[in-house]
């Protein structure tokens, strides 16, 4: 028999995690004086900023008879239901006037609560907490606190630029996610005469270990097959490059590039939205050509590039998958994929046993692919 893994087939909608932080919004388009929609997990969201501009996130429904919230009334402070004008703070949710009641009637409208949930600004998004387990829509509950706060790009300077790029795909997160830590792809999907052509495919090996929740490409030097990390090495001479990459769970995955004093770091989500659709998003800071005109720019055309080709790449991928296909991963060019799906089989596994996670990756290994 050959050495061939079944994965599961399409994920079912459980396997979206719930219980950590994900980001629902560029920042930059949630302003004051205005509600902003949003889903993640599936869960319809309301988004918004309060009078000192801190941002929050409701269940978009009414806990009275379900009415979206994002067609109410804010004042900066409350939220007005357009339906009876029950009114909520847009923090804990906590309703604070329900317009029928009469003066002899005593129900305790602090007692209700629209879900909500907490917020985080960080590194040009809200990131929004969806907890675990996910509370009912409509309730009498105030927002679950989370363990920890939202992740954040490691920046290695104090003065630094950083971009965003996003992109909608429509396959579940594990495809998104698995796509993304593909090395067989490159050769087939990013090409470019200023990138690398089909005919630079040679053998690669590399170092993985693992780590908290995840695993870690072992600091290397990029691969010299690229154009841009030969530009790199001049522009900052320096003698050594190394690149590091990390994926966490949910959706994590860093990217840090550092050549003396100069670095680039990269923090990518592939962001569950419903369970066949999810949405990638690459958010970069770096202090390497911050006085050289357009060089920023023409990174975020090269990156801006690879997003298109993975989500047209995906977009085709979708079709085929329609049918519910068997799929196969394969040693060692699939074998990060094959992680991916044991972490989380073993972090759902730990949740239901209330014991630590087993990590799938007892030591560190070395793989090898041609790409
Ligand atoms: S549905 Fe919102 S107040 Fe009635
Ligand atoms: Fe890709």
């Amino acid at each position: 028999m050959p050495d061939l893994d079944l994965p599961q087939r399409q994920a079912p909608d459980s396997l979206m995690l719930t219980g950590f932080w994900y980001r629902a919004l560029p920042a930059d388009r949630v302003h004051r004086h205005h509600l902003c929609k949003a889903t993640l997990l599936e869960i319809p969201l309301v988004l918004g900023r309060d009078r000192l501009g801190q941002p929050f996130a409701l269940r978009d429904a009414c806990p009275h008879r379900g009415m979206p919230l994002n067609c109410g009334r804010f004042d900066g402070e409350n939220l007005e239901c357009s339906y009876h004008g029950w009114q909520f703070d847009v923090h804990d949710g906590q309703c604070q006037l329900i317009p029928s009641l009469t003066s002899d009637q005593n129900l305790k409208v602090d007692r209700i609560y629209a879900g909500s949930y907490r917020c985080e600004e960080q590194d040009s998004f809200i990131w929004v907490f969806i907890p675990d387990p996910a509370p009912p829509g409509a309730g009498f509950a105030p927002p679950a606190e989370p363990s920890d706060t939202a992740p954040q790009i490691e920046k290695f300077s104090e003065k630094y630029k950083s971009a965003y790029l996003q992109a909608e795909m429509p396959v579940s997160i594990d495809h998104g996610i698995i796509g993304l830590m593909d090395p067989a792809h490159g050769p087939f999907v990013h090409q470019a005469w200023w990138w690398r052509t089909q005919h630079s495919i040679h053998e690669k090996k590399k170092n993985f270990e693992p780590i908290p929740n995840g695993f870690r490409m072992s600091a290397h030097t990029p691969s010299s097959n690229s154009a841009p990390y030969k530009l790199l090495r001049l522009y900052a001479d320096a003698d050594s490059i190394t690149t590091t990459i990390d994926f966490v769970l949910p959706n994590l995955r860093t990217e840090t590039i550092r050549a003396g004093k100069y670095w680039f770091s990269s923090l990518t989500t592939v962001t569950p939205i419903t369970r066949n659709h999810c949405r990638i998003d690459v958010v970069a800071a770096w202090n390497l050509f911050r006085w050289v005109p357009f060089v920023p720019d023409l990174l975020k055309f090269v990156f801006a590039k690879f997003v298109e080709q993975d989500r047209r790449t995906m977009e085709l991928q979708a079709g085929g998958l329609q049918h519910n296909p068997h799929l196969m991963l394969i040693d060692d060019a699939d074998r990060p994929a094959k992680w991916y799906f044991q972490l989380k089989a073993a972090h759902l596994e730990a949740k239901r046993t209330s014991a630590e996670i087993k990590h799938p990756m007892p030591h560190p290994v070395t793989l090898k692919w041609r790409s």
